[in-house]
């Protein structure tokens, strides 16, 4: 039996501490940088959004958005739905599945974090343009990745980013075999970054991109 890719069911209730383990703060600090350019009222589409601290976050700040949350891991949903009071439950709209099972809907803001960097560099443009499908003209696009500039990074950020990748080939089944340059896709597919910020010595960056 084949084992399906990205599968994050088996490590979803270690995932948060790994994250912190290496990285410290700084994935929380990437993810949270531009939660506050978030329009009140808006609606916003999460994708890949893990064990849901995120939405916490953005509940925090914005009581009155209106969220669609994807997710593939039924063990990330359970733990997302888990630590939501009823109240903030009831703002979500859950789906179990993948970018092909948003319907058809407009967003004023789509959040990928740590998402795009799980799939081949041949699928990205696809899944972009099928995400970008569902942004308003005047949505926002909240993106945060790791990133590894050629020329600028240090030898033990690229064995971490190697490392990582084989670890989560292991654990998950990663489809993607290398870290690819996702904010060229993202400006390739016709949106353009109006803000951007980096953490952890430049290797997270965290950006807001608008359609051109
Ligand atoms: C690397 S984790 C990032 C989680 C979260 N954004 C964070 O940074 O803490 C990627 C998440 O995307 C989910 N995922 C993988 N493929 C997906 C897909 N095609 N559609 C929706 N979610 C997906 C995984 O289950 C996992 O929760």
């Amino acid at each position: 039996m084949s084992k399906r890719s990205n599968d994050f069911d088996r490590i979803a209730p270690f995932y948060d501490i790994l994250a912190k383990l290496v990285f410290g703060n700084a994935m929380k600090k990437a993810q949270t940088a531009f939660l506050d350019k978030i329009p009140s009222n808006s609606k916003v589409l999460i994708i890949g959004g893990g064990t849901g601290w995120i939405l916490v976050e953005l509940f925090e700040r914005l009581s009155n958005v209106q969220v669609v949350y994807v997710e593939s891991s039924a063990e990330m949903l359970s733990l997302t739905n888990s630590r939501l009071m009823k109240a903030w439950q009831a703002k979500v709209k859950f789906i179990h599945g993948n970018q092909c099972d948003i319907e058809q809907d407009h967003f004023d803001v789509i959040i990928t974090h740590f998402f795009l960097d799980l799939f081949k560099e041949d699928k990205v443009s696809h899944i972009i343009n099928t995400l970008k499908a569902t942004l308003k003209p005047n949505g926002k696009w909240l993106f945060c990745d790791f990133e590894l500039n050629n020329v600028h990074s240090k030898y033990w950020q690229k064995i971490l980013v190697r490392t990582m990748i084989n670890f989560f080939k292991l654990t998950t089944n990663l489809e993607a075999n290398k870290l690819i340059d996702l904010r060229e896709h993202l400006k390739s597919c016709g949106l353009k970054q109006v803000e951007s910020r980096r953490f952890y010595k430049k290797m997270i960056v965290s950006c807001i991109f608008e359609p051109q």
